[in-house]
């Protein structure tokens, strides 16, 4: 708060009415990916705040986690790792289901790719429920790996999320106005 960096970046995010239905005001990180500035404060933000953190894993979440996750893990020098929807994965993988407003969805990541004890953080553009990060969590905990803490660019107000997210904190950087 005060940090003239998340001004900027609350700019660049492009708010579509409407879309993909109606009710939904998406917020569209693409004009962020466009602005240089913007978005290098974004990932700056982020890899100041881990890097000092014994993080060795970095999980993004499809389909915008993957457009932050591995800029922040090559500065950290953490690995990283791709959370799927079903079915994209080629690898033996593990699965976790979760509840949309109308079903259900599912996450699915590589058995094998990290190790017990193994600190991580788990990034994604936005929070809303916090149905999918709280899949995220589970993905990695079944693993044996320790979710450190999970990151957002977005917060939507409402991220009542926080308790879902199985106790682990959130760091979001911007909420919409
Ligand atoms: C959006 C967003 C998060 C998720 C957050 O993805 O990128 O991954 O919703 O919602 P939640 O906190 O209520 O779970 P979406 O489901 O639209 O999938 P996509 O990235 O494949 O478009």
């Amino acid at each position: 708060k005060g940090d003239p960096r998340l001004e900027a970046i609350s700019a660049a995010i492009r708010v579509v009415p409407y879309f993909p239905k109606k009710g939904i005001m998406f917020q569209d990180i693409t004009t962020l990916l466009l602005d240089h500035k913007a978005f290098k404060h974004t990932i700056d933000i982020f890899v100041d705040r881990y890097r000092d953190m014994q993080i060795s894993v970095v999980a993004g979440v499809e389909a915008r986690g993957f457009l932050l996750g591995p800029s922040i893990a090559l500065a950290i020098g953490a690995k990283f790792i791709p959370l799927r929807k079903p079915g994209k994965l080629p690898g033996k993988v593990i699965s976790e289901s979760y509840e949309l407003e109308y079903g259900h969805d599912r996450l699915e990541m590589h058995v094998d790719t990290v190790e017990p004890g193994e600190r991580v953080i788990i990034i994604d553009d936005l929070v809303a429920t916090g149905g999918t990060l709280s899949a995220a969590i589970s993905l990695m905990e079944s693993q044996g790996a320790e979710v450190v803490e999970c990151a957002c660019v977005i917060g939507l107000p409402e991220v009542k999320g926080q308790h879902k997210l199985k106790g682990k904190p959130l760091y979001v950087l911007v909420e919409p106005s």
